[in-house]
């Protein structure tokens, strides 16, 4: 198994996803992790991640002794590759010319990090994110490629066996960036190669099993993918020490809540509190027409809800939550520089602040095609595995402008008949999500002979990994013009269907 010192990069966590995806278990600690951890876990080999500090800084992280007494391989990216520089004897500075984006790196030497995929001579697009470059190598090493920006694109110290790269290997902008990482773990640190997600799923039962005790746990169940994922996990872990608890806050699509309820209880046995609060959140959300002031105010009824249904139950000393780790990022902060908020996700953050518990959150290293690969593990229905995403503050966020129940039950029939003919024509799985937005415009149209005056809707349909970025899905125009003849046909009170062709950036998947 290998070690990942995470020193505070935005993309730590696919670093771990890369290792996971060679078969190699990996962990992701933060580089304050003392010593007698870091010795106890007996890593074949360690990465050091990229952070944002620079090594120049007095104060600035540093790579535990340890580390390098181990005497197993290490791997240094970014900024992990520049503190280890500095601490075995070479010099770092910050440099005028930065790099940001894509960069060529030319490779002078063979290593063991790059056989098979790159050799003397070869020019490979890599991704680089820095100001401050190595300038001169501590004793032992040698340059294998650099770059415009960076001399020491990549160095090996094959004896000692240790690595480091000033790009970043862990994105998918590095082409071959996986192939190194496999490398690495494999060749270099001799990992096998043989763990599996089912692997993935006997350590996290024996995990919760350890952190709960006898303990009582509760967890918001919303009948998406994440969540569902982490109930029936837990559930096997720890049976009926878990109570799901089901806030209906009626805004989810036609025919869900009843499944969820059926599902869970009827298929898993797991005890489950269905409360339907949709009164309570359309009383408070009437007139609101902010997209911020919807979401702030939806998480703070569903926290009030679910508190109140926790203090029924006469409390519990965990929350669980199907919290993954696009949600921990984006809900921090985007890509780089200071902190902005893109959106208040609801379901990170409120909750456990409020109840003050510990929290119970198995896929939090995961990402969604993780989850699915997980859930599928556990013998979840294809239908909810196998879901689109669906976000927490639900149709609400798709009505820009108020939110009344009319305006629900006709984006509910939209949205019922684009999914319809999206699972007939076999895309469903091609698409990361897709769904339809009520336009709180009306406009002319004419039907039959008569004159219509009626509500605008727009279509959405994108392909994505993460949810981080997306592109628009490119249906034929045959399949477009199907759905709209049905829409306005079928959907009394919609007269004209547009389709958003928006990626992201510069939109983000949903409207609001
Ligand atoms: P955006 O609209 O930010 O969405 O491009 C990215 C992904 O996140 C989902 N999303 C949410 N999920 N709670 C969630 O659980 C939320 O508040 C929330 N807002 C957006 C969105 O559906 C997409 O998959």
């Amino acid at each position: 198994r290998v070690l990942i010192l995470d020193f505070g990069s935005q993309v730590t966590q696919l670093i771990a996803r890369r290792v996971r995806e060679s078969g190699v278990y990996c962990e992701i600690w933060p580089f304050t992790a003392g010593d007698e951890r870091i010795r106890a876990f007996r890593p074949r080999g360690v990465i050091l991640s990229g952070g944002p500090a620079s090594v120049t800084e007095d104060a600035s992280p540093r790579v535990p002794d340890t580390v390098f007494a181990l005497g197993v391989p290490v791997l240094g990216i970014c900024y992990g590759q520049q503190a280890m520089c500095l601490q075995l004897g070479g010099a770092v500075e910050t440099h005028e010319h930065r790099e940001f984006g894509r960069a060529h790196v030319e490779v002078v030497e063979d290593s063991a990090l790059l056989r098979g995929t790159w050799q003397r001579g070869s020019r490979e697009q890599v991704w680089m994110s820095h100001g401050d470059r190595v300038t001169r190598l501590p004793p032992g090493f040698r340059a294998v490629a650099t770059s415009e920006g960076a001399p020491f694109a990549i160095i090996a110290d094959e004896g000692r066996r240790l690595y480091g790269v000033q790009f970043h290997p862990e994105v998918v902008h590095t082409p071959h960036g996986a192939a190194l990482l496999r490398n690495f773990t494999h060749d270099v640190a001799g990992c096998s190669g043989t763990w599996t997600m089912a692997g993935f799923r006997e350590l996290e039962i024996a995990r919760i099993r350890a952190q709960v005790g006898k303990g009582r746990v509760i967890c918001g169940l919303s009948g998406g993918v994440d969540s569902s994922v982490a109930a029936v996990l837990i559930h096997e872990a720890i049976g009926d020490q878990l109570t799901c608890i089901f806030v209906d806050h009626g805004m989810l699509r036609a025919g869900e809540a009843e499944e969820v309820v059926n599902t869970f209880r009827g298929r898993f046995n797991i005890r489950l509190i269905h409360r339907d609060a949709s009164e309570l959140f359309l009383r408070e959300l009437e007139g609101v027409t902010d997209p911020e002031i919807k979401r702030k105010t939806i998480g703070r009824l569903f926290i009030e809800v679910f508190d109140a249904e926790a203090q029924k139950l006469g409390g519990a000393d965990f929350l669980a939550q199907g919290t993954l780790y696009p949600d921990v990022i984006e809900s921090v902060s985007f890509t780089g520089g200071p902190s902005v908020t893109i959106k208040s996700h609801h379901n990170v953050g409120g909750l456990p602040a409020r109840m003050r518990m510990s929290l119970v959150e198995p896929l939090r290293e995961l990402f969604k095609d993780e989850v699915r690969v997980l859930g599928r593990e556990l013998g979840i229905p294809e239908h909810i595995v196998g879901r689109h995403p669906f976000p927490g503050p639900g149709l609400a966020i798709r009505i820009p402008g108020d939110i009344t129940r009319d305006k629900l039950d006709l984006l509910r029939r939209v949205d019922t008949v684009f999914l319809e003919e999206i699972r007939a024509a076999g895309l469903y799985d091609a698409i990361w999500q897709a769904f339809a937005v009520l336009l709180p415009v009306r406009t002319v149209g004419v039907m039959g002979d008569g004159r219509t005056y009626d509500q605008a809707c727009a279509l959405r349909a994108v392909t994505s990994t993460d949810g981080m970025t997306a592109d628009v899905y490119p249906f034929d125009m045959g399949f477009l013009n199907r759905v709209a003849g049905r829409i306005v046909n079928e959907v009394r009170g919609i007269n004209r269907v547009t389709y958003d062709i928006t990626s992201k950036p510069p939109g983000t998947i949903e409207w609001e």
